[in-house]
């Protein structure tokens, strides 16, 4: 029988991972709440978005970027993780300012980011392999669904303006992987001009980059109105039920 040989030598290695965790929000619309630091089915939040990246095995580093109160004085839970595989960083007054506070304390050595907002607990390892499998030298990639609804641009008095084509919309989730020079100059230079985005992948298309979107997960649900836990904790029942 022919010998299995790699087809990469031993001394090649695969890209090493630094995932960034944006966590410093203010909940205005959950209704002033620290999102993160809510209970979802007995865990935190920020625990679960945190569990699949922390026991990857491409991941080197994390960093959690925390509004001041919590930085000064996080809970015990979080403290006890903070060590050489994670640090925790202060946030600024926009996401864009928190993941560039945390991007700049990520470890050296570090080939690849992944940007993972904490206000999405129910991501998998799955999906991350996914984005991990589209990126490459001057490439994002980045999780999302398929609309499901008509889209409408909305003007004035709700008047509708426009409906796009849908099969050409996507609904972008994190996380959202990038090389690691490639997001730290997008967001150096959105900064320095004052622009900001609601996701990463928004300034690496501004400066031109490439960015592919692949298939995320429509369980990947976001917390952002108070229902949304509701809806959160029976996803989890089920997904739990399931595995
Ligand atoms: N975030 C952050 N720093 C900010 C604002 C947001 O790190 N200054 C983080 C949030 O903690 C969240 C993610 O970015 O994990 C996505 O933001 P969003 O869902 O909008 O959360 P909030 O900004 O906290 O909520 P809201 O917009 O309702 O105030
Ligand atoms: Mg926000």
């Amino acid at each position: 029988m022919v010998p299995h040989c790699p087809a990469e030598g031993p001394l090649e290695r695969l890209p090493r991972a630094g995932v960034v965790i944006p966590a410093a929000g203010s909940g205005t619309r959950m209704g002033r709440v620290a999102k993160p630091f809510l209970e979802l089915a007995g865990q935190p939040v920020l625990w679960r978005a945190l569990r699949p990246f922390l026991g990857h095995p491409r991941v080197e580093g994390v960093v959690v970027a925390l509004a001041p109160e919590w930085f000064r004085s996080p809970p015990a839970w979080l403290a006890a993780l903070v060590g050489p595989r994670l640090s925790l960083v202060e946030g600024g007054e926009t996401r864009t300012a928190s993941v560039l506070a945390a991007l700049e304390a990520l470890p050296a050595g570090v080939d690849l980011v992944a940007v993972h907002d904490a206000a999405r607990p129910l991501v998998d390892p799955d999906i991350f392999d996914r984005c991990l499998a589209a990126v490459g030298p001057g490439r994002g990639a980045v999780a999302g669904w398929p609309a499901v609804d008509t889209l409408k641009e909305v003007g004035e008095g709700g008047r509708i303006l426009a409906t796009p084509c849908r099969e050409r919309f996507w609904h972008a989730q994190t996380p959202q992987v990038f090389p690691r020079d490639l997001l730290l100059s997008a967001y150096r230079e959105a900064v320095r001009e004052g622009r900001s985005g609601t996701d990463d992948a928004a300034l690496v298309e501004e400066m031109g980059g490439e960015v592919v979107m692949v298939e995320g997960s429509p369980w990947n649900l976001k917390l952002t109105w108070p229902e949304d836990l509701r809806v959160a904790e029976l996803l989890l029942k089920l997904k739990e039920g399931a595995g």
